[in-house]
């Protein structure tokens, strides 16, 4: 039976990471997946997570089954870094999480729940988008449809377009939202921009989707959380997949969480029950470790402070790789401008280099990045940037 079936086209991310591991050239570069990179080059475990697990190590004393959600310190966890620790929405029990596989997972969740339990199984998601949003929803049933988002000309978002396009969001489709450091483009809603959004979705009844993996990486834990609180304010109702993959350096742990916010303490109770099911049907219940670590530095407060240090140390490395690219390609004497990804944040960008040049960079200098022109800025170093520097003055 399996000889009539025709492989599946390579990832463009993760496929792209095998091909790189496949490379046998010195001095390759990639840019490609969006992992983190010390200045050495390597994805460092973060000392406050050595730490936890040195604890957990010596503490723990079963490896029976968790709840179907995780465990409920996590979930709290999970909710006061993504509310506030004094928030309504914590105080009234609006909000129900469950620990899930990732990002990817808690996205996953989201998707059969608004595929079995709305009534429109329509998602918005923006132009560009993340390249593994369309496969997730996709795969549970959903139609993707784009709204606009990204000026190419400019290098900048096209909010009237946004909003023009958006306008034709039916009540009830779902709106998925970049909680931060928009991926691929690196450009978030300003506050303004955040408010008028949150407002509109009132106003139109959609129901807001948060994808909420960079936390920390904008401008700092609490103050990139500043869109969905607003949201919150005005929507009663909205999901978030969120992910500690990068905040915490646990991408192999797979540890991230889907949290519903419903109108009170009971419907929460009861659309979460139906979120319980999915997972049940899924993967059971979670593995423990990753949670165990989220939720061990979030309970202490030496150890929260030095994830915090360690969090802005990652933030400002990269915002200084921005920088450096920027000025090292003034002085390869490319023309162009590229200023506009010292004003970007998070870990990627989207370069504005077309499918040719990005195949050449990787044919000719062994720089990986992504076919759509989106780099990730998390794996320049003061070591590699010359040579990808050199590389992008060569294809331009
Ligand atoms: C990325 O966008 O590179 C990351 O979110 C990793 C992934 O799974 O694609």
């Amino acid at each position: 039976m399996f000889e009539q079936l025709s492989a599946a086209p390579a990832d463009p991310i993760l496929g792209l990471t095998e091909a790189f591991k496949a490379d046998s050239r010195t001095g390759k570069i990639n840019l490609g997946v969006g992992i983190y990179k010390d200045e050495a080059g390597t994805t460092p475990i973060l000392s406050c997570v050595k730490k936890a697990e040195e604890a957990l190590l010596s503490q723990e004393t079963s490896k029976s089954y968790l709840s179907i959600e995780g465990t409920a310190e996590y979930g709290q966890g999970v909710q006061r870094l993504l509310f506030g620790k004094e928030s309504e929405i914590i105080n009234t029990g609006r909000a129900r999480s469950a620990h899930a596989p990732g990002g990817t997972g808690a996205l996953r969740i989201c998707a059969e729940f608004i595929a079995q339990h709305m009534p429109s199984k329509r998602i918005w998601v923006s132009n560009p988008t993340w390249a593994n949003h369309g496969n997730i929803f996709k795969a549970a049933g959903l139609e993707v449809v784009n709204y606009d988002y990204y000026d190419a000309e400019a290098k900048d978002k096209d909010f009237n377009a946004m909003k023009k396009s958006l306008h034709q969001a039916a009540a009830g489709d779902t709106i998925l939202f970049h909680g931060c450091c928009h991926n691929p483009t690196g450009i978030d809603p300003t506050a303004e921009e955040w408010e008028e959004l949150a407002k509109l979705s009132a106003e139109r009844g959609w129901l807001p989707l948060f994808d909420f993996a960079y936390q920390g990486f904008g401008s700092g834990i609490e103050e990139d959380a500043a869109g969905l609180r607003v949201f919150t304010q005005h929507n009663p109702e909205l999901l978030v997949a969120s992910s500690f993959s990068k905040n915490f350096g646990l991408y192999n742990e797979r540890v991230g969480g889907i949290t519903l916010v419903a109108n009170d303490a009971t419907q929460a109770e009861t659309a979460f029950s139906q979120v319980k099911s999915i997972i049940r049907a899924n993967y059971s219940n979670p593995p423990f470790h990753g949670s165990g670590i989220v939720t061990t530095i979030l309970n202490n407060a030496s150890l929260y402070v030095e994830w915090e240090k360690e969090v802005a140390e990652m933030r400002d490395r990269i915002q200084a790789m921005r920088d450096l690219f920027v000025q090292t390609l003034k002085e390869k004497g490319v023309a162009q401008d590229f200023s506009f990804i010292s004003r970007q944040c998070g870990m990627f960008s989207f370069s504005g280099l077309n499918p040719d040049q990005v195949k050449r960079l990787k044919d000719e200098f062994a720089i990986y990045i992504v076919g759509s022109g989106r780099i990730s800025v998390a794996g320049m170093t003061r070591n590699n940037m010359d040579a990808l520097c050199n590389g992008i003055a060569q294809v331009l």
